[in-house]
C-alpha cells in the first residue's frame, strides 16, 4: 500500500493525488482521500484505482483544503471495496487514519472495542485502530500523539499509519514499525509518503523514520520525533534526496515497464561504473573489501530473496560456486524464516530486494543476525529498510524501476553479483589472471550487447502476435540459464496472465513434456555456451511431439534454427554473462503478449512492486 499526507499552506489534493499516482505499483485495489478545509473533513474512497478516486472526488466533494492524507491499497483484510477503502474515521467522526501493513491481533482489539460500544463498518483492521485511538484518547488530557502512542503499544503486526484529528487539524500524526515512512520537510509545510518520489518537486529534504519511532508534525511549530516504546525523544536526521523527477516519469515510452527495459544498457553501466577498474583489472567494492575476511572464511553463502530477486539469486549460485568455489544455498525469504535454518556465525548471508523493503526478506535478515552470521545487502532504493538492516552491502544504481515487473532490477542484481564473485575469486585464487581479465572485458561490453539485444524488438513482437492466445507456455534452460527460464515464465504469468513454468531443460522429460503438444509454445534458451548440444536434443524431443518452438540462440546460430519455428538472436558472451543477455527477449515478449491482450501492463492485477506484508 501507498501512503500520502500534506499539512502545511498549499492545497492538498494534487499533491495527494499526484503522489498517490507516483506510489501506486505500490497496490492499486482501491484508493482514497480525506480533506479538511477548517471546517469540514471530506472523504472520498473507492476501489480501483487512482484515476477512479479522481473521477469521484470531481463529483462529490470539494477538494479544498491545506491538511489531507491519501492511500492507495493493496488488499490484506477485506476484499477491496469502498467500504474497506482507506482513509478511516473513528466512531466520534473525529480522527481519520490510513495504515500499511497488518495488524495481527485485530480481532481481539474489536472484540474488546465491541463490547465499549464501538461499531465497525468494514473488515479492517485499521478500522480497528483508529477507534482504538479514539478510545484511549477519551480519556482527560490525552491528546493525539499520546493515544497514538499508547494504542500503537498495544498492537501486534507491523504498521506505517498517518492520522490527524478534525479539531486540530494542524498536527498530523504519522509512526512506523516495519512498513516504510518519509517525511520531506519544506518551508512550513510537511509531506509524508511511504517514499520520497511523492514530494521530490517540492523538497530534497527527508526524514525517514525508524522501525518503532512516532513523529508529530505540527504547522508553524517543526517536527517532534519520539520512540514508541519509551517516549524517548529522537533527533530528526534529514537526508538530501537524490531522487530526480525525470527518473520516474515515462519519458516517451508508452508504459514504465518498457522504457526500464530500454534503460538497461545504461543500468548495467551504472552499476559498474567506479567499481570494476579494467585498466587496472581490479573490481573495488568497499562493501565487500571492508568484509573480504567475512567472506573469504565463509562456510557458505546463503541467499534469500522473493520473486524476481531470487531468480538473481539463482544466477548467482550459480557464478558463485562456479568462479569462487563458495558453497550456495539460494532460499525464498518467506519459507527460510520459518523453517528453523541451521545459521552460524561462519555463514554470510546475501539478501536481495530491488525495494529494499519486502518484509518476508527483511524478516530472515533479522533472523540471520540473531544467530551471528554476516548479512550484505544487495538493493537497489537507496537508504531503504533492507541496506540499513544489513552489515553492509551493495546498492544495484538501477534508477526507480516503476513498472511492477521487474526487469532492469534483475540485470543489474546480476551485474553486481557477478562483480562480487569475480572480486572474491580473485581474492581466493580461483580464476586465473588472464581469465579474470577477460571476464572484466566482457563485462564492459554488456551494455552494448544489451544494446544488440533489443533490436529484435520488432521481431518479437511479431512472434508475440502468433502466440499471444496461448493458455500455457514452458520456458527451458540449462545451468545458468535455467533461471533466466523462470525469470521468463515469471514476466509472462506477472503481466499477461497466461500460465507459464520455467523448467530445467533436461528434466523436462520428467514431467512436462506429458504437456506438449502443437498447441504448446515451448521458449528455449540455447545459446552456444553451457550444454549446447544437449539442450539441441531437449529441443528434437519438443519438436517430435510437434510443440511450437521458439529458440533464444547466439547470433549465427545455425544448428537451431533449422529446428525451431523462431528464433530470436543475442550476441555472444561468457557462460557467466549469459543471463544478462537472454532475459532480455523473454521481457520484451512478454511485455509485448501484454500490450496485445490489453492488460494492465505496468500495474497488472492482484500484484504490488513492494509487498511489506508477510
Ligand atoms: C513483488 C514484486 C516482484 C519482486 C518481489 C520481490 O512480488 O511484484 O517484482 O520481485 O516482490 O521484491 P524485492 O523488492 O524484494 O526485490
Amino acid at each position: 500500500c501507498g501512503i500520502v499526507g500534506y499539512l502545511g499552506h498549499r492545497e492538498a489534493y494534487p499533491i495527494i493525488i499526484e503522489g498517490l499516482k507516483r506510489l501506486e505499483y505500490r497496490g492499486y485495489d482501491s484508493a482514497g482521500v480525506a480533506l479538511f478545509d477548517g471546517t469540514d473533513l471530506k472523504i472520498s474512497k473507492t476501489k480501483g484505482k487512482v484515476a477512479d478516486l479522481e473521477e469521484l472526488s470531481n463529483k462529490t466533494i470539494t477538494k479544498t483544503g491545506n491538511v489531507g492524507i491519501g492511500h492507495t491499497r493493496w488488499a490484506t483484510h477485506g476484499v477491496p471495496n469502498d467500504v474497506n477503502s482507506h482513509p478511516h474515521v473513528s466512531n466520534s467522526g473525529d480522527l481519520v487514519l490510513i495504515h500499511n501493513g497488518i495488524i495481527e491481533n485485530y480481532e481481539s482489539l474489536k472484540k474488546e472495542l465491541t463490547t465499549r460500544g464501538y461499531t465497525f463498518k468494514s473488515d479492517t483492521d485499521t478500522e480497528v485502530l483508529v477507534n482504538l485511538i479514539e478510545d484511549v484518547k477519551k480519556e482527560e488530557g490525552v491528546k493525539l500523539g499520546k493515544a497514538v502512542q499508547i494504542a500503537l503499544n498495544q498492537v501486534i503486526g507491523a504498521y506505517a499509519i498517518t492520522v490527524f484529528d478534525k479539531n486540530k487539524p494542524e498536527e498530523v500524526v504519522v509512526a512506523k514499525l516495519g512498513s516504510p515512512l518519509a517525511v520531506g520537510i519544506g518551508e512550513d509545510e510537511f509531506f509524508i509518503a511511504s517514499d520520497a518520489s511523492p514530494f521530490i518537486e517540492y523538497t530534497k529534504d527527508a526524514i525517514y523514520l525508524e522501525d518503532e519511532e512516532m513523529a508529530i508534525l505540527r504547522f508553524h511549530k517543526g517536527i517532534k520525533i519520539r520512540k514508541i516504546k519509551d517516549d524517548s525523544l529522537v533527533d530528526p536526521y534529514i537526508q538530501k534526496l537524490q531522487l530526480n523527477l525525470e527518473e520516474i516519469e515515462k519519458g516517451g515510452y508508452e508504459h514504465f515497464m518498457l522504457k526500464e527495459i530500454h534503460e538497461q544498457p545504461k543500468a548495467i553501466q551504472d552499476t559498474y561504473r567506479g567499481r570494476l577498474l579494467r585498466d587496472q583489472a581490479i573490481i573495488k567494492m568497499a562493501g565487500v573489501e571492508d568484509n573480504m575476511k567475512k567472506f573469504l572464511n565463509a562456510n557458505r553463502i546463503i541467499i534469500v530473496a522473493c520473486g524476481t530477486s531470487w531468480h538473481a539469486g539463482l544466477v548467482a549460485e550459480y557464478i558463485f560456486e562456479d568462479l569462487a568455489r563458495i558453497p550456495v544455498e539460494v532460499e525464498y525469504a518467506s519459507e527460510f524464516r520459518y523453517r528453523n535454518p541451521v545459521i552460524t556465525e561462519n555463514d554470510v548471508l546475501i539478501a536481495i530486494s530491488q525495494s529494499g523493503e519486502t518484509a518476508d526478506t527483511l524478516a530472515a535478515i533479522k533472523l540471520a543476525k540473531s544467530k551471528g552470521a554476516f548479512v550484505f545487502g544487495v538493493c537497489n532504493v537507496v537508504g531503504s529498510s533492507i541496506a540499513r538492516e544489513t552489515h553492509a552491502g551493495a546498492y544495484t544504481h538501477a534508477g526507480p524501476e516503476i513498472g511492477v515487473a521487474s526487469t532492469k532490477a534483475f540485470t543489474t542484481q546480476i551485474t553486481v553479483l557477478t562483480l562480487m564473485a569475480l572480486r572474491l575469486a580473485r581474492a581466493k585464487g580461483t580464476i586465473s589472471s588472464s581469465d579474470y581479465r577477460h571476464h572484466l572485458l566482457e563485462l564492459e561490453m554488456i551494455p552494448s550487447k544489451v544494446e544488440e539485444a533489443l533490436k529484435s524488438d520488432a521481431h518479437i513482437k511479431y512472434i508475440a502476435d502468433i502466440y499471444k492466445e496461448a493458455t500455457n507456455c514452458l520456458y527451458l534452460g540449462r545451468g545458468y540459464n535455467f533461471p533466466v527460464a523462470l525469470e521468463g515464465a515469471l514476466k509472462l504469468k506477472e503481466i499477461s496472465y497466461i500460465h507459464a513454468e520455467g523448467y530445467p531443460a533436461a528434466e523436462m522429460k520428467h514431467g512436462p513434456i506429458a504437456l506438449i503438444d502443437e498447441n504448446m509454445p515451448v521458449i528455449v534458451i540455447a545459446t552456444k555456451k553451457g550444454h549446447y548440444e544437449k539442450v539441441v536434443s531437449n529441443i528434437q524431443e519438443i519438436k517430435s511431439r510437434k510443440g511450437k518452438i521458439i529458440g533464444i540462440v547466439t547470433e549465427g546460430d545455425e544448428q537451431v534454427k533449422a529446428l525451431a519455428d523462431h528464433v530470436i538472436e543475442v550476441p555472444e558472451t561468457l557462460e557467466p554473462l549469459t543471463p544478462l543477455l537472454t532475459t532480455i527477449p523473454l521481457q520484451l515478449l512478454s511485455y509485448h503478449i501484454a500490450v496485445l491482450l490489453d492488460k494492465n501492463v505496468d500495474q497488472p492485477r492482484n500484484l504490488a512492486k513492494s509487498v511489506t506484508v508477510e
